[in-house]
């Protein structure tokens, strides 16, 4: 008799191989496309090795989501500076008509479509292991590692933890998402053999987490700790100085370990195949956002012209300091969140409890037995300005009541994005963009902006359900 949890498996498992043809297929265009980039390469006269990387050199592709990774791997007296010039020329000749887009990581490189499949030609440098130069790298060392370690069944397995990645929204190790990344999860399996046994002990996992299963660390585990600040450390097989975790936010960390958990308890298909939820309507949106009785306040802005990583990078940063900001200010700030299309609109949002605080503060003064302390704190407030009451006595302290500085959410935070913001922190691109121009919209205000973009109403809607999609 199967379980539950098995026909789960055989049927995620029958959805993420590709068949035959299939297979096929994506093994054929990777091949000719291999040669169109040697034949390019040549006649540019240029030196370089082409070969197939990622998931379609490792098997371990998702049926839906086929990507092919070609390599140029150039000789290392060639300057970084040609991966983005005659190299990225190369490989846009090689794939000429087809629909390109230049993108950039640590270096440039180029992305197409061919067939509703993504393409990627990347250069990287041929080094021997742990000579990088570039951070691309190590990556023909991964797919030798892997190729060499991964049986056929191990491959299902993997491609099991994938989607269950991808359901969970924790798959990828883009700072958009701060989560696994593909590479991260054939590891996972390796070293816990199964996608089940990954999910029982993940379901364990403590704070700080460590694998290593190559024993570079062995009798010296503590050091670990100390080179790699991140909650979760998986040291790389082929290169000991690196966490292949290091992109994990701990928040993704977390909700991989709350859902592995709840798949146990509830083996369902809901845990790999995220149900698209529909936005609310105009006046269910209303309606619910005035139920909070909370203030949201949407601070937007335009177009940053830069790449997703960067972007995010800096949205999240800018971020955290508004939110520090917030809370020094006393605003009681319940959820803060970032939205963008990484086109033309970024957003913060900021809930909080109350959009005005009392014009009134109090502050405490020194206590009693400080008489010098005490003599200060009268000169500076007795009579001042922005004394309301006081300074009076309160146990043993002097207190007064003083005017605040801000007692609008909206006043303040406009008034500090004015020129850009940078002094509070806002990352410098972003600032850029701020300058040009930025709105403040609060409660049903973004109603506009909400019925125009249908992305975004699908992000309130969840923002304001706030629930983990695989809790339903
Ligand atoms: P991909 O992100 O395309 O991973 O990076 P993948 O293994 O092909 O998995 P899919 O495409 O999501 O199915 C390709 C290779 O680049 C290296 C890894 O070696 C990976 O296999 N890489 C990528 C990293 O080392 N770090 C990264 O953050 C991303
Ligand atoms: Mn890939």
């Amino acid at each position: 008799m199967t379980t539950v949890l098995e026909r789960v498996c055989a049927y995620v498992l029958k959805r993420t191989t590709p068949n035959r043809e299939e297979r096929l297929r994506i093994i054929t265009l990777a091949k000719n496309l291999k040669q169109k980039v040697e034949a390019a390469i040549m006649e540019a006269g240029i030196e370089a090795e082409i070969g197939v990387e990622g998931s379609v050199a490792k098997d371990t592709w998702l049926r839906n989501e086929p990507e092919i990774d070609i390599f140029m791997r150039v000789p290392n007296t060639v300057p970084r500076k040609a991966f983005g010039t005659v190299y990225l020329k190369t490989a846009k000749k090689a794939t000429y008509g087809l629909k390109q887009i230049e993108r950039f990581a640590e270096h440039p490189y180029l992305e197409c479509m061919i067939n509703n499949v993504r393409v990627n030609i990347v250069p990287c440098y041929t080094v021997e292991q742990g000579e990088w130069i570039s951070a691309m790298d190590r990556t023909p060392f991964h797919t030798s590692y892997i190729t060499k370690h991964l049986d056929q069944p191990s491959k299902n397995e993997v491609r099991i933890l994938k989607q269950f990645m991808r359901g969970i929204d924790a798959y990828g190790a883009e700072i958009k998402v701060g989560g696994f990344s593909g590479y991260l999860c054939e590891l996972l399996i390796l070293y816990y053999k199964s996608f089940i046994e990954t999910i029982k002990l993940a379901a364990n996992w403590k704070r700080g987490v460590v694998i290593d299963f190559e024993g570079y660390y062995n009798g010296v585990k503590e050091e670990l700790k100390k080179i790699f600040k991140n909650h979760i450390i998986v040291v790389d097989p082929v290169d000991k100085g690196r966490n292949v975790a290091a992109a994990v936010r701990e928040k993704k960390l977390n909700e991989f370990i709350a859902a592995s958990r709840a798949f146990l308890k509830n083996p369902d298909l809901k845990f790999f195949y995220a149900q698209e939820e529909k936005a609310l309507d105009a006046e269910k949106l209303l309606y619910t956002m005035k139920a909070r009785k909370s203030t949201l306040v949407f601070v937007m802005f335009g177009r940053v012209k830069t790449v997703s990583d960067v972007l995010w990078g800096q949205l999240f940063k800018s971020q955290r300091s508004l939110r520090k900001m917030l809370q020094k200010y006393s605003f009681k700030l319940i959820r803060d969140e970032v939205w963008s299309d990484e086109k033309n609109i970024n957003m913060f949002i900021f809930e909080v409890g109350d959009r005005f605080l009392p014009s009134i503060k109090k502050h405490s003064g020194p206590p009693i037995e400080k008489r010098e302390d005490c003599e200060k704190f009268l000169q500076k407030y007795l009579g001042a300005e922005l004394t309301i009451s006081g300074p009076r006595i309160e146990g043993n302290r002097w207190i007064v009541e003083k005017k605040r500085e801000y007692t609008d959410v909206v006043t303040f935070i406009t008034e500090n994005l004015k020129g850009g913001g940078r002094h509070i922190g806002i990352a410098n691109l972003l600032a850029k963009a701020i300058t040009d121009y930025f709105e403040i919209l609060v409660n049903e205000e973004i109603l506009q902006i909400y019925s125009a973009n249908d992305e975004f109403a699908k992000f309130l809607t969840k923002y304001l359900n706030g629930r983990l999609g695989w809790l339903v």
